[in-house]
């Protein structure tokens, strides 16, 4: 049985959420951040599960309505002040993955905060992923490491990554089928999800569910079985 050791997420769909039920966009994001913090527990105290990664904006993020961008980002701010009790009672580790110098000074701040008031907390890891784009985080690994004469090898690449952690379980809500730039080079061996629930929906259940199925895969990782 496979064990779900790192869990990733799209989180996709709040917007069409919100815009069904005749609400602003930014609505349907309030919600989702409840979903988060279900999300997150439910995985803190699940036996397999060592790491959490969301995606909760992306490189090409920015491209929105100001408005919008605006009110993630307050968003954000406010869900890491709220819930540093919760990351702490439930042992829960904040590793923020992207790069978050083109946030506000403040924004920073924050996270930097909830980032050293839970390291020393040895549960699941949740790593959001913040101004994250594949592309950009392979960009910097490399030019990290690029004043090395030798040649760059995986394991190099690898560590200089933000997220140096293979994905066993991706999943994407809201229903697209695409990576849009989430954790390219960790996913290469991913078992993929793809559920049209909108992320505001999404259950611990439906998680659950998600769970049961990956444990029965055969993963083969190219050889055979
Ligand atoms: C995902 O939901 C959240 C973020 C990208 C921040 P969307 O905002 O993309 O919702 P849809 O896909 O437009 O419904
Ligand atoms: C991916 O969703 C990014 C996050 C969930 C943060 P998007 O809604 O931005 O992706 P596209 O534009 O549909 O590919
Ligand atoms: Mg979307």
């Amino acid at each position: 049985m496979n064990r779900a050791k790192h869990i990733a997420i799209v989180m996709d769909g709040n917007g069409r959420w919100a815009e069904l039920q005749g609400k602003k966009r930014v609505k349907g994001h309030e919600a989702g951040a409840k979903v988060v913090k279900k999300v997150t527990t439910y995985c803190a105290n699940h036996e397999d599960i060592e790491r959490l990664t969301l995606y909760a904006f992306s490189t090409e993020n920015w491209k929105r309505p100001r408005l919008e961008v605006e009110f993630l980002m307050k968003l954000l701010e406010k869900y890491l002040r709220n819930e540093l009790p919760t990351y702490l009672e439930n042992n829960i580790r904040f590793e923020p993955i992207g790069d978050i110098r083109a946030f506000s000074k403040s924004l920073q701040r924050t996270i930097k905060d909830v980032k050293e008031k839970t390291a020393h907390c040895d549960g699941l890891v949740q790593s959001l992923a913040l101004n994250y784009g594949a592309h950009d985080e392979i960009l910097r690994a490399i030019n990290k490491i690029k004043t090395s004469s030798e040649n760059i090898t995986e394991a190099m690449l690898s560590n200089a990554l933000d997220c140096k952690h293979n994905v066993d379980l991706l999943i994407r809500t809201g229903g697209d089928h695409r990576l849009s730039n989430f954790l390219l080079w960790q996913s290469a061996y991913a078992e993929l999800f793809f559920c049209d629930t909108l992320w505001p929906d999404f259950e611990t259940k439906d998680l659950e569910q998600i769970i049961k199925k990956f444990t029965k895969i055969e993963r083969r990782f190219g050889g055979l079985k």
